[in-house]
């Protein structure tokens, strides 16, 4: 969760993305249009509070969604499963510098940006107040501080413009990222969760109704990227500098291990996964090729190490997909933006005679068009949130229904 990266090679031209440094370049909120500031209004207990049960929800509503769980500050407008607009503004640039997000960086950054994200997205989506039906934020998990800019922000605007408010789960934020590209998918499916902080399989049963198959153990898929590209002295974000350096790479140079996880009865797990010996064995090639004082072929380990993240995954994923009866695997997060992952996993989609769904480039990684279309799947559900909602730096995507309780007042 701490390294993340929003422009993917292959979207340009694509819509509604802001420039990559969103400092300079994010624009003055428009007068005309009431953003409150996240850090001011408190609300006030004389003024009406909507009930979050009213108005009837639409069956195709319009949702605006705010993103800042990590060190992307990101807003779009969802029409039901379609992306009226989608703002992203990467702090990439400002946290480069330390290698890695810093979460009092990321928090100040999402409370600079918020405001003109928020006029940019109302504006390329040509919609005012009026035209939206709900208003969402990611609250749960993520950096406490960074989560705490956009859920403030979303419930504020809840309260001024009379709203129901919902918050979202951002996984299951990364889950319905896959319905902005293939409007007609239902559950039940499997998923294949793969970003900076989780690697999961989830049976998804229905909105809001997820079981755990398999996870890795230690570290998640981008965070192995980006410790390895950490080791390899690549910078950060790892994942996409991994994946275009492995273009130029033998995928066979090195075998490394694949992370299996020994059954004390015998045998190995069949889903989940470990990470850090894969990581812990790269480090090792790169001293002892050192300590030989040899030329590290970056490529080719970079190639190798893709390869068999890509394999281990992909087993994994195929094995739970068949052993459940699940013709559909859906891939989302991060890393599902990596051309090695695609590409295994499509030829053994194809063997098995299984379907399996990528986003587009842009909604693989951290955005809010997910969230806004994970919050519209609530919405039509009669789903809402409680404007006393906190965030919660962590919270297992099976308890997400705990964010559309109630209290008896409202
Ligand atoms: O989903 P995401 O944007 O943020 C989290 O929710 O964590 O995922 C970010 C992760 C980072 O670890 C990043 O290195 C990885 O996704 N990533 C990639 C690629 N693009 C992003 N990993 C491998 N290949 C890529 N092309
Ligand atoms: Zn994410």
């Amino acid at each position: 969760m701490w390294f993340d990266f929003a422009h993917q090679p292959g979207d340009e031209g694509e819509i509604f993305s802001t420039s990559p440094h969103p400092l300079t370049q994010s624009p003055v909120p428009s007068p005309q249009s009431p953003i409150p500031s996240p850090q001011s209004p408190i609300p006030n207990p004389q003024s009406p509070i909507p009930s979050p049960q009213s108005p009837v929800p639409s069956p195709m509503p319009t949702v605006l969604a705010i993103e800042t769980s990590c060190d992307e500050t990101a807003v779009a407008i969802v029409n039901n499963r379609e992306v009226c607009s989608s703002v992203i503004a990467s702090q990439i640039p400002v946290h480069q510098q330390y290698g890695g997000v810093v979460p009092e960086v990321a928090s100040r950054q999402h409370l600079e940006i918020i405001n003109g994200a928020i006029a940019q997205a109302l504006e390329q989506a040509k919609l005012d107040w009026e035209s939206i039906d709900a208003i969402a934020a990611t609250c749960a998990p993520g950096l406490v501080g960074a989560l705490l800019v956009g859920l403030t922000a979303a419930k504020t605007l809840a309260m001024i413009h009379e709203k129901p408010f919902l918050g979202v789960h951002h996984l299951e934020g990364h889950i319905c990222a896959t319905y902005l590209s293939e409007p007609t998918l239902d559950p039940p499916f499997l998923s294949l969760l793969v970003s900076g902080g989780h690697t999961s399989l989830i049976y998804v049963k229905d909105c809001g109704n997820y079981e755990t198959l398999g996870e890795t153990r230690d570290d998640a898929a981008g965070e192995a990227f980006d410790k390895v590209a950490r080791l390899l002295k690549l910078g950060y974000p790892g994942g996409p500098i991994i994946d275009k350096l492995a273009q130029a790479g033998n995928p066979q140079a090195f075998t490394l291990p694949e992370g299996k996880i020994s059954l004390p009865s015998g045998g190995y797990h069949r889903y989940d996964a470990s990470f850090s010996g894969l990581k812990t064995a790269v480090l090792r090639l790169v001293q002892q090729i050192e300590k030989d004082h040899g030329q590290v072929p970056v490529a080719d380990i970079a190639a190798s190490f893709q390869q068999t993240v890509a394999r281990s995954l992909t087993k994994r994923a195929i094995a739970c997909a068949l052993d459940y009866g699940l013709d559909t695997i859906a891939v989302g997060g991060g890393v599902a933006a990596n051309s090695g992952l695609r590409k295994n996993l499509q030829a053994a989609a194809i063997e098995h005679n299984l379907r399996v769904l990528f986003p587009p480039l842009k909604f693989c990684t951290d955005n809010a068009a997910m969230i806004g279309c994970a919050a519209a799947e609530h919405l039509s559900r009669g789903h809402r949130s409680s404007l006393t909602l906190g965030v919660e730096s962590r919270l297992p995507l099976t308890q997400v229904m705990k964010l559309y309780q109630l209290g008896n007042r409202e």
